[in-house]
């Protein structure tokens, strides 16, 4: 008896030759022996919003950590704005950074605790040559895009809530006027109005920057209100990926669609 040929995964699509970025092949296996990546390939084109959904552990911190060169992948590579990441160095890698923004998850580890949120994002633009001069014109603009007041530039994170400095962890993002903001999990530790609030503000900050976004969630019905497609991770690896729209109505994956048929009805 011949066992029917199973049906094909949909294999990312191949990138196209205008992408941002485009990770290929990517590979991560922990020091402990866990291969918490598997042969990851994505994209991302310039002002596009990619979700990246998949359970606790499926490797979506990983994957994001070699996208920003924080960690060196075993196997594949990185390729954003038309360089490979493993081969830039010195000031080239510090421009490139620039480039490359992370927004964390936690609003008590996004920002450092001894630094005023005015000193955090001067020292993000300081580092990345704006003017001693122009710094504070641009904290107190920054603040103003984020709807954080200004005068508040001299509080520290822990005088804030948890809304607030997520705001902050955006403005500081946005000060060296990225190509790309990896969203790591960044509204998953907020109440669900706050959360709704900091998402709103985080689309229309893209759309007045085109500035392309790697969401990070776990949280479909959030990931398919924001992003234009997604990947799904499962063990380390993308199990299913497309316009959100698409993937949401017709889901190729069993694993894709047990993720949708957990998702609670919209209240
Ligand atoms: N520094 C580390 N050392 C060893 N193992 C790690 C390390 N970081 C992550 N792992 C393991 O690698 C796998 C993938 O972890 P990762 O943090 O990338 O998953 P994730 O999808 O971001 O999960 P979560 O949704 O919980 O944030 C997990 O099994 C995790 O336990
Ligand atoms: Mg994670």
């Amino acid at each position: 008896m011949t066992t029917p040929p199973r049906p094909t995964p949909p294999l990312p699509s191949q990138p196209p030759s205008s992408a941002l970025l485009s990770a290929t092949g990517l590979c991560k296996r922990y020091p402990n022996g866990v291969a918490a990546v598997d042969d990851v390939s994505l994209y991302l084109r310039k002002g596009e919003i990619l979700g990246l959904v998949g359970e606790s552990g499926s490797g979506k911190s990983t994957t994001a950590k070699m996208i920003l060169r924080l960690l060196r992948p075993d196997a594949g590579q990185v390729i954003f704005a038309g360089r490979d990441l493993a081969t830039v160095r010195g000031a080239e890698l510090r421009a490139l950074r620039a480039r490359l923004q992370l927004v964390p998850q936690s609003p008590q580890t996004s920002l450092n605790p001894r630094l005023t949120i005015g000193q955090a994002i001067a020292f993000n633009l300081r580092a990345h040559g704006c003017p001693r001069a122009a710094v504070p014109a641009r904290v107190a603009a920054l603040l103003d895009r984020v709807g954080v007041p200004p005068g508040d530039a001299g509080r520290y994170p822990h005088e804030m809530s948890g809304g607030q400095v997520q705001r902050v962890a955006l403005a500081r993002a946005l000060s060296t006027d990225p190509e790309l903001i990896v969203c790591d999990e960044a509204v998953s530790a907020l109440d669900k109005s706050i959360q709704a609030q900091v998402l709103n503000l985080l689309a229309a900050l893209q759309r007045d920057t085109g500035v392309a976004v790697l969401f990070i969630s776990h949280d479909l019905a959030v990931v398919e209100h924001i992003a234009d497609r997604v990947a799904v991770m499962r063990h380390g690896r993308v199990v299913e990926e497309g316009d959100v729209h698409q993937v949401w109505t017709a889901p190729h994956d069993p694993y894709t669609r047990e993720l949708l048929s957990s998702i609670p009805p919209l209240g």
